[in-house]
């Protein structure tokens, strides 16, 4: 049975990985020097796929014939990425990771985010775990990648307040927008809690590190805002005692302490 479903798999990915007509022939010897005559902005953006630097050709098999150029990935797309990066060993795998489905979250190119990342922040998250209306396919981040209407709807969503701050895991619990105590400067978000490829426990859920011991990371957060929360109320308090301090002091210049002697009689002679 599973050598069948692998079989299966097999015939797929070839297909995936099938020749392409490129539209211009190209020069037997085409290199990355011509590509980016036409594809300039493979290798542009804020945030370029190190791998570029290597060359076109090391993910792009160029075949020229006759008057004709046929140009293929290398290894299928789901095996393309495990070539140079190790798959990793945690215990839960997020589902499109572990399918190599990285082309779905990372442009194997180039980016304006951080990582190639196709979205920053929660939106990245939320453009496969928010719920929505749709109809018919759904072109994740408006790219060339599909997800049938029933491979969307079996993507676990979360329930989130329509500004997408908060309601999640529970409560009025925050997502976005608030600081992050375990990362003083930096706000909370998705990747707070969740690990992105994988995690040792359920729900891609990561550990945390405060002051120095390895926990959950509600415990790790909750610790350390409940000391932040201390150190802010021992700051107000300090302020507070410093202020009666300065008063006391602004008092004791305008109206000196203690009874005023009356100026004493001049002595009489007897
Ligand atoms: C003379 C211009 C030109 C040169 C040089 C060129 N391309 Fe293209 N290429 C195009 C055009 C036009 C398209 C179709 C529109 C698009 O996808 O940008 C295209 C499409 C592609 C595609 C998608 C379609 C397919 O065939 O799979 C790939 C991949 C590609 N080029 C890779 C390369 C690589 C790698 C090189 C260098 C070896 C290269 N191109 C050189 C013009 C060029
Ligand atoms: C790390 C591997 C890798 C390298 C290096 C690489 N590519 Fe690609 N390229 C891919 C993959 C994977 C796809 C399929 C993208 C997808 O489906 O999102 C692709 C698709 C393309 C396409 C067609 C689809 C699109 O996104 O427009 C063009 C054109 C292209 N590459 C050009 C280039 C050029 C030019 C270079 C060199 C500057 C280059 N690539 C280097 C992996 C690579
Ligand atoms: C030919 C080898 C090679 C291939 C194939 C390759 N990469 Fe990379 N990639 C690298 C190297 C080298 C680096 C830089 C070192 C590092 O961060 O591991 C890198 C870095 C990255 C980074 C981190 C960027 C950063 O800022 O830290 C991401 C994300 C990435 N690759 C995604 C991909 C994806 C997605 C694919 C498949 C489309 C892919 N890589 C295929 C070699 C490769
Ligand atoms: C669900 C979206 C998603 C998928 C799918 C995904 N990634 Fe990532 N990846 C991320 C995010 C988010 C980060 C940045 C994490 C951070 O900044 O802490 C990242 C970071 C990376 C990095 C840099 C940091 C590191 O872990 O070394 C590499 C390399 C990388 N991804 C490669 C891959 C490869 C290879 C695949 C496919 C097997 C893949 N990613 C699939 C979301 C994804
Ligand atoms: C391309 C679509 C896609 C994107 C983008 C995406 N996910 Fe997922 N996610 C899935 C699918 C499919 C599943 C169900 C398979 C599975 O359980 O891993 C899933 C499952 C999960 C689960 C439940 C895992 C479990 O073990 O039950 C969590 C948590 C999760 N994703 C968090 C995230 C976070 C955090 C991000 C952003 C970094 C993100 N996802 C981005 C597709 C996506
Ligand atoms: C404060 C920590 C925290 C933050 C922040 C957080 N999550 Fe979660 N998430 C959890 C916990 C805990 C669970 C497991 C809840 C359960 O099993 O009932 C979970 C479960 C999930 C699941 C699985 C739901 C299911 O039905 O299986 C998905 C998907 C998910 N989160 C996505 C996200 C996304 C997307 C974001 C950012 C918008 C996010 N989470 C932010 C803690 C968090
Ligand atoms: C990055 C920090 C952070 C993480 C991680 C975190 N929390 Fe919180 N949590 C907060 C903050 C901050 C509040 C208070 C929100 C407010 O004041 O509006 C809060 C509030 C709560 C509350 C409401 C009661 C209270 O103390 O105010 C519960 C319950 C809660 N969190 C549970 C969890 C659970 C369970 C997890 C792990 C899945 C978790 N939290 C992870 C920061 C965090």
């Amino acid at each position: 049975m599973h050598l069948v479903l692998i079989y299966f798999a097999v015939v797929i990915f070839a297909n995936a990985q099938q020749s392409v007509e490129h539209p211009v022939p190209l020069p037997a010897n085409a290199d990355t020097a011509q590509c980016v005559e036409c594809h300039a902005e493979k290798q542009q953006g804020k945030h370029v796929h190190t791998a570029i630097s290597l060359g076109c050709t090391t993910c792009h098999n160029v075949e020229t014939k006759n008057d004709s150029t046929t140009i293929r990935l290398t290894a299928p797309p789901e095996e393309l990425c495990f070539t140079c990066h190790e798959k990793s060993k945690q215990a839960t795998l997020h589902g499109p990771y572990e399918k190599g489905g990285c082309l779905l979250c990372h442009d194997a190119h180039a980016s304006d985010n951080d990582k190639q990342l196709r979205a920053a922040g929660n939106q990245l998250c939320l453009e496969c775990h928010r719920n929505r209306p749709i109809s018919g396919k759904v072109a994740l981040f408006k790219t060339a990648h599909e997800l049938s209407e029933s491979e969307f709807q079996e993507i676990p969503k979360i329930d989130l307040d329509p500004t997408l701050k908060f309601g999640h895991p529970m409560g009025a619990h925050k997502v976005a927008d608030a600081p992050n105590p375990l990362q003083p400067g930096e706000k909370m978000s998705c990747l707070t809690c969740h690990e992105n490829h994988g995690a040792e426990r359920e729900k891609l859920i990561r550990m945390a590190e405060y002051q120095g011991k390895q926990m959950d990371v509600c415990d790790a957060c909750h610790l350390a805002r409940d000391e932040a929360s201390m150190a802010e109320a021992q700051k107000r308090a300090d302020a507070l005692e410093l202020q009666r301090q300065n008063e006391e002091k602004m008092r004791t210049k305008q109206a000196p302490a203690g009874p005023q002697r009356p100026p004493r009689p001049p002595e009489k002679n007897p």
